[in-house]
């Protein structure tokens, strides 16, 4: 078992500070290096897992980044699949802030939209910051992906890990209760990326926290990556119905059927065939940026299903997605407009990424038919979402056999 390391503020890391974990898996380690330095002065460190088959995860404790995942393709080869910056400078900048994609961050207190920034708990009106027109987005002006969490490493049966916490203080962004959060990120020597969330709090409170990686199967800084996106990645969601929104984005109630709809994933379907259909979801969204209802038949709420599957053309890259929530937004990374140049060099131009965020259904504080987020006092909140990556070895270039 490794020892924590412990997260040294305010002196420079060295560089490079190599653990072996030892034992039958020489490939397993855990590097800590130096990512940047906030305005505040606090020294960010970024955490390096790799596991036994040499696949390797980044992470940061500012916002609980992800930062890189490199998994191989169908022929072996490594490559980076997720956007986002080579230093903290890129995560801080105007340009990013102004465009706010959420690159790889832990999303809190709340995943997705609140309408009107308002909500009411035993009578209490509460009020939260509206960074989405009139609306509340992923937890406000100062989410938690703009937080430095305090880190440790873990190395266990389960694989090389970073726990990742933070406290939320009463009145956080307008949310009622202290919040203790609790974030563990796993990376399995089976090359699945498993994310559990935790939190209590000492008052009622909404919670509904998410990771919002972008991810690009076919890698994203190779010779392929500037000018290609995800449009020719296959998608399959186990849901048969989405929750349809308003001009806001903001649910209207309804859970309705994708079938006959361009929202219908239930077979592998490549993400471009249908989104520039005439549908006017599609138009609210720019594209999908949606809440899809997972079939959830049989199972009970704190057992995995698979709710997506994502298969990419040229590298027969696959990665499933498998989760306790009830609920999927499936974002075919409209917002991205080549203003923002990230790891590489590479230009994110639109659609380049896609997020996948397990979640509870949006705005579900204002919506009484919805699954309940309310977390209360006493009771901890718990969630699990992995992240399972494989090849397809029908779907990489080089072996295609049938049309
Ligand atoms: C979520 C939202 C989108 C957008 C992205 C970040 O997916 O639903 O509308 O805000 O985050 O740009």
């Amino acid at each position: 078992m490794l020892a924590a390391l412990p997260l040294v503020a305010g002196i420079a890391f060295a560089q490079e500070t190599k653990q072996d974990v030892t034992g039958m898996e020489q490939q397993r380690n855990i590097e800590q290096g130096a990512f940047g330095t906030l305005p505040d002065g606090s020294e960010v460190a970024l955490y390096t897992l790799t596991n036994a088959q040499g696949a390797r995860l980044s992470v940061t404790p500012y916002g609980g980044i992800i930062v890189a995942l490199e998994v191989p393709d169908a022929e072996g080869e490594f490559e980076d699949v997720v956007l986002g910056f080579d230093r903290l400078e890129g995560y801080l900048s105007e340009t990013y802030r102004q465009a706010n994609p959420y690159f790889g961050a832990l999303i809190g207190r709340y995943g997705n939209r609140i309408a009107g920034g308002k909500f009411s708990l035993d009578g209490k009106v509460h009020t939260l910051p509206t960074n989405d027109g009139d609306n509340h987005l992923h937890g406000g002006d100062r989410g938690f992906d703009r937080r430095l969490w305090k880190a440790e490493t873990v190395e266990d049966e389960r694989g090389v890990g970073l726990i990742l916490t933070l406290t939320s203080p009463d009145g956080d962004q307008g949310y009622p209760g202290e919040l203790q959060a609790r974030v563990r990120y796993t990376l399995s020597d089976d090359n699945a990326v498993i994310v559990d969330y935790e939190a209590t709090s000492d008052a009622t409170t909404p919670v509904n926290l998410t990771q919002h990686s972008y991810f690009n199967l076919d890698g994203v800084t190779g010779e392929r990556a500037d000018g290609d996106d995800i449009l020719d990645h296959r998608l399959t969601i186990n849901a048969d119905a989405f929750t349809p929104v308003d001009e806001g984005l903001i649910p209207t109630g309804e859970l309705r059927s994708v079938a006959q709809t361009p929202f219908d994933f239930r077979k592998p379907t490549a993400i471009g065939e249908r989104i520039e259909a005439d549908n006017t979801q599609l138009a609210r969204g720019k594209g999908y940026d949606h809440n899809f209802v997972l079939d959830r038949d049989g199972l009970d709420e704190n057992e995995l299903v698979t709710a997506a599957r994502l298969e990419a053309e040229h590298s027969g890259r696959v990665m499933e997605v498998l989760t306790t929530e009830p609920g999927l937004q499936f974002y075919s990374g409209n917002f991205l407009d080549g203003s923002l140049t990230g790891k590489g060099g590479t230009t994110y131009g639109h659609r380049f990424g896609l997020a996948l965020e397990t979640q509870h259904f949006p705005d579900s504080p204002n919506q009484p038919d919805f699954p309940s987020t309310l977390l209360q006092p006493g009771e901890t909140y718990q969630s699990q979402t992995r992240y399972v990556f494989s090849t397809n070895s029908t779907t990489g270039e080089s072996e295609t056999t049938s049309n």
